[in-house]
């Protein structure tokens, strides 16, 4: 009978028939005259059995891991007390090569090399994606994006692709990357926020998936210079329906996750231990923070007043207690994280640390010459911070003076301006960082393993 093409995902109802398949040998193994195939194509793993003539000749005898072949033959269950992925094997009576492959260095996939230099490991990015790992986390990715989006549009949100390349900063002059645009200076977006301020009026609640950029120097396990921003922006909310929003569509995100035996195996694959969080999510001042941390001993490297660190004759930094108005740094967050082992959002920060659009809190709440803001930050244990989200000024003037104490022109940003000049509304929203996002789910060590081809201060290939 004429062999019927298929994807190896989608073997299951053609068990008994001829079938057809392409793809890479992802796993080799040679008994006496039988030769076992694991097939790999992005559906699947498809176990193939080669023998008597099919297996005796020079192209079997030479075959090499990930060459690409073409392998006809029946499906059949696997024999009992045996496994195999998807429960059957194609029993081969053809096959061929398609393109082979060097063969022998078996560090061009993952399998061997996953302790092996991390700058090489970055170098041939293009083969770790072979691995089982790495194409897991990326099969997980995809399945997160759709359920992002499944939850947002039931929220009643609108996608929206806000421009990447533009004239305004969002997060602070110091991480953008400027270019030079037809003679004038533009930057790679920070985040696409003020935009989708400007769609509420026409589009309603509106989301982006978009790439953002921050030329940060750091090389942490959750910094990268390109990642992808999942950001949100909502009408006529005040802060605590921000809060409860965001709650919301990041466990109904998880839910559909797990209600889906495809994912859920994905997930249970990366990451064993993983259960859903449970709702409503721990929520902690700024100001008790602080204390928190304090009453736990988690202290931070002292500055000068330049910024430098204060360090001791031995070389070692000058650890001190934190005080309101200090940064909460990576180091702390991560310990508090830790230590509390759920989600939890850290909320009202300093207008000091925060941006410059962040609508404040009433007046009384100030404390020690602080004014403090409607700002949260979503932490998760293991990662830290992954959203951070405020509600936004509302008002023309207090949104000039804020362009002034920032030291921003407000030329270029006269289409943000607008927006508080015809018909103002109380609004918020967020950006959560996909990457990071990813790495609590699947529990990676770093973002750098859930972006396609990441980036990082020095690194853009491949
Ligand atoms: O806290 P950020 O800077 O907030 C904003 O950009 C807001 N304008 C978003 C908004 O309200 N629409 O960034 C938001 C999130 C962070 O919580 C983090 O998850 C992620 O973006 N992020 C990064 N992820 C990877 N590498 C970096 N360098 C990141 N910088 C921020
Ligand atoms: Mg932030």
């Amino acid at each position: 009978p004429v062999a019927k093409k298929a994807k190896i995902g989608h073997l299951e109802p053609l068990r008994g028939q001829r079938v057809k398949v392409s793809g890479w040998v992802h796993r080799l193994r040679s008994q006496k005259d039988i030769i076992f195939i694991v097939l790999r194509e992005g559906t699947g793993y498809l176990q193939c059995v080669l023998s008597g003539n099919v297996a005796q000749t020079y192209e079997a005898l030479t075959l090499t891991l990930e060459s690409t072949v073409l392998l006809v033959g029946t499906l059949q269950p696997v024999p009992e007390g045996k496994t195999a992925p998807g429960g059957h094997e194609l029993v081969v009576d053809f096959w061929k090569v398609l393109g082979g492959a060097p063969g022998g260095d078996e560090a061009f996939t993952n399998r061997l090399n996953e302790k092996s230099d991390p700058s090489i490991m970055a170098d041939l990015r293009h083969l770790v994606l072979r691995g089982e790992t790495a194409s897991a986390v990326l099969k997980l990715r995809a399945a997160l994006m759709s359920s992002f989006r499944e939850s947002l549009v039931s929220h009643d949100l609108l996608e929206v692709t806000p421009p990447c390349l533009v004239q305004t900063q969002v997060e602070g002059g110091a991480t953008l990357f400027k270019f030079n645009y037809y003679g004038q200076d533009a930057y790679l977006t920070q985040s696409s926020q003020l935009y989708l301020e400007t769609c509420l009026p026409s589009l309603g609640d509106v989301f982006c998936v978009q790439e953002s950029f921050r030329a940060e120097n750091s090389h942490t396990r959750r910094h990268l210079s390109e990642y992808t921003h999942l950001e949100a922006e909502l009408a006529f909310i005040d802060f605590n329906d921000l809060m409860t929003h965001i709650e919301a569509i990041i466990c109904e995100t998880v839910d559909k996750l797990l209600a889906n035996p495809t994912t859920a195996g994905l997930i249970k694959q990366l990451n064993p231990n993983f259960t859903a969080p449970a709702r409503p999510f721990l929520r902690m001042s700024y100001v008790d923070a602080i204390a928190w941390l304090n009453e736990h001993g988690i202290q931070h490297e002292a500055e000068d007043a330049e910024g430098n660190v204060v360090k001791d004759e031995q070389g070692n930094a000058k650890m001190v207690d934190h005080a309101v108005g200090d940064d909460i740094a990576e180091a702390a967050e991560r310990r508090m994280t830790d230590i509390l082992g759920v989600p939890m959002f850290l909320y009202g920060f300093p207008a000091e640390l925060k941006s410059f659009y962040m609508k404040r809190m009433p007046r009384e709440e100030a404390h020690g010459g602080h004014l403090f803001t409607e700002s949260c930050d979503l932490l998760m244990p293991g990662v830290g911070e992954i959203v951070g989200g405020s509600m936004r000024m509302t008002g023309q003037d207090e949104l000039l003076a804020a362009y002034k104490k920032e030291g921003i022109d407000p030329a270029p940003y006269y289409w943000f301006t607008d927006q508080r000049k015809y018909g103002t509304c109380e609004h918020g929203g967020y950006g959560l960082g996909v990457e990071r996002f990813l790495a609590w789910l699947a529990n990676r060590f770093t973002v750098r393993e859930c972006a396609l081809y990441p980036r990082w201060p020095g690194r853009a290939t491949p």
